[in-house]
């Protein structure tokens, strides 16, 4: 029997059924999880905070006049001996019934004077819902526990990791990575596609453990095949299109399929275009949607990567970094996201997970449709993937700014620190799961420390992120690096001038 870590005491309005005071024998941390036995069944409950006090120094009177002349309370009196921690708790589930593990909202308050002790690892391993053949992202805070979460119910709802920047999105998404690459096929691999708008996971593709299930597509790589886009596709990204000029186009394009061009460039459509006898109107606009699309150096025979590339195990991260036309990068995630859906509900590819870096700026709340065309479809994948087992990973440090349809497909929510106000309510509003005392910790996590709540955890789990496996890439030096190598290279030039004089 291990020793009680606290004994319940009798407040003027506790213990209630939820919430109750219990004084301290050993240290408990907040956050930690207790339990302890009530009528209804053993409890589980969240620390929500712990408070020292002292009955000396209560009183600031006598305090003050102890401190004159120098000296100290202490010098007087045994007050260490009367120091003393109270922590909070809030019960969070009952267990019913020992037998079949039924877990209850406890509806009967605890007695005072009832022994406290810190959960024990097997019993909250059950109550988290934590699954050892999971996803591994860390381990859960104070606690000999890993956080492994389920597969299914991390992925197939969809999932969304919000904090501000230098939280450690990029970080735990990496680790969340290295889990999907490094399954065994028995177990049940997804294929994996990152939209990566910093080249952040490019790295992963040169780390040795993992380059050979990794393949970086960039600016230079990434085309679309001009062949495989509708009338519809051409009016989803460039938007401002009538009925009739759209009728005109899909002329066009079935004539050149009927030609035997199975495939056709974006030349062979402007000459299509310009040889056709058409309203000069309906001409200008197509040939002038044609030459942006020219101008973007991304229209071209074949797709790449092309949906032969989207393999079970592996993973395809489409970096823009190098890229700086918004609408291009917005085009590149709107046509990658229809391809992956529409070969995943007709089997054409596996399981999959799409990661969407930044998703505040592909799927923006409040921007009309023609500024952001991927928006509709990563939404449609939110609403309707799970069906098809096709999975999304939104990633934003802006959650107030993210498309709330989207975001609230998003069954799970692994958040780091968030400090602005308006993005903490949106992801209180957002997730039922987020209680007050959660929502009150969520400032304070420091870098790596995240609460997972919603279809992955049964309860709110704070967890240490754990160290990545594989290496960290850097993508972009610090002010401090930058400032020191430039004072470096003036000196070295001074160096040369004087050698050289
Ligand atoms: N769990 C962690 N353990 C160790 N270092 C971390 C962890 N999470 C983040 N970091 C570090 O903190 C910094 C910011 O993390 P990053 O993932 O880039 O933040 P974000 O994507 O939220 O802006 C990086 O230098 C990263 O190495
Ligand atoms: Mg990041």
């Amino acid at each position: 029997m291990p020793e009680a870590a606290g004994t319940i005491i009798s407040t003027e309005d506790t213990p209630t059924p939820d919430e109750f005071f219990f004084v301290l024998q050993e240290p408990v941390k907040k956050e930690q999880f207790i339990e302890f036995d009530t009528e209804e069944g053993r409890a589980v409950a969240r620390v929500t905070n712990v408070r020292k006090t002292n009955q000396y120094f209560m009183q600031a009177q006598s305090v003050s006049e102890y401190a004159k002349d120098g000296g100290s309370i202490d010098d007087h009196l045994p007050t260490a001996d009367w120091e003393y921690l109270v922590a909070e708790g809030r019960i969070l589930g009952v267990y019913a019934s020992e037998e079949n593990n039924l877990i209850k909202r406890p509806s009967f308050p605890p007695s005072p004077g009832t022994d406290v002790f810190i959960a024990e690892t097997d019993r909250l391993s059950h109550f988290l819902g934590v699954d050892p053949d999971g996803v591994h992202i860390g381990e859960v805070k104070f606690q000999d526990l890993q956080a492994s979460l389920n597969l299914t119910k991390l992925y197939q709802k969809h999932l969304a990791i919000l904090a501000q920047s230098g939280a450690g999105k990029s970080y735990l998404a990496s680790v969340m990575l290295e889990e999907l690459l490094d399954r065994n096929a028995e177990d049940g691999q997804l294929a994996v596609v990152a939209i990566d708008p910093h080249g952040e996971y490019a790295g992963f593709a040169q780390d040795e453990q993992y380059m050979n299930r990794v393949k970086v597509y960039d600016d230079n790589d990434i085309s679309i095949g001009v062949s495989s886009l509708t009338a519809g596709n051409f009016n989803h990204y460039f938007g401002d299109v009538s009925h009739a000029q759209r009728r005109e186009m899909e002329k066009v394009l079935s004539d050149l399929r009927g030609d035997g061009h199975s495939t056709y460039g974006l030349t062979d459509l402007i000459a299509a275009i310009e040889e056709r006898d058409m309203k000069q109107s309906t001409k200008n606009v197509w040939l002038d949607r044609l030459n942006r699309m020219q101008y973007m150096n991304l229209f071209k025979q074949y797709d790449n990567p092309s949906l032969d590339n989207v393999e079970s195990g592996k993973m395809l991260v489409l970096d823009l970094s190098d890229i700086v036309n918004r609408k291009k990068k917005q085009i590149i995630a709107a046509y990658v996201t229809d391809q992956l859906f529409k070969a995943r509900r007709s089997g054409d590819i596996p399981p999959f997970f799409l990661l969407v870096e930044e998703a505040h700026n592909f799927i923006p709340e409040g921007v009309s449709a023609s500024d952001a065309p991927a928006r509709s479809v990563i939404t449609r994948i939110a609403r309707e993937g799970r069906k098809f087992h096709a999975c999304l990973g939104l990633i934003s440090q802006r959650p107030a700014k993210l498309s709330q349809t989207a975001l609230s497909q998003c069954n799970t929510n692994i958040i780091l620190r968030v400090t602005n106000p308006y993005d903490l309510d949106r992801i209180k509003k957002g997730s039922e799961g987020i209680t007050q005392d959660v929502a009150d910790s969520i400032p304070g996590l420091r870098t790596g420390e995240a609460v997972v709540v919603g279809e992955a955890a049964k309860y709110p789990m704070f967890v240490d992120v754990r160290e990545r496996r594989s290496e960290e890439f850097d993508t972009g030096k610090d002010l401090e690096t930058v400032a020191k190598e430039y004072h470096a290279q003036e000196q070295q030039d001074e160096d040369d001038l004087d050698a050289f004089m």
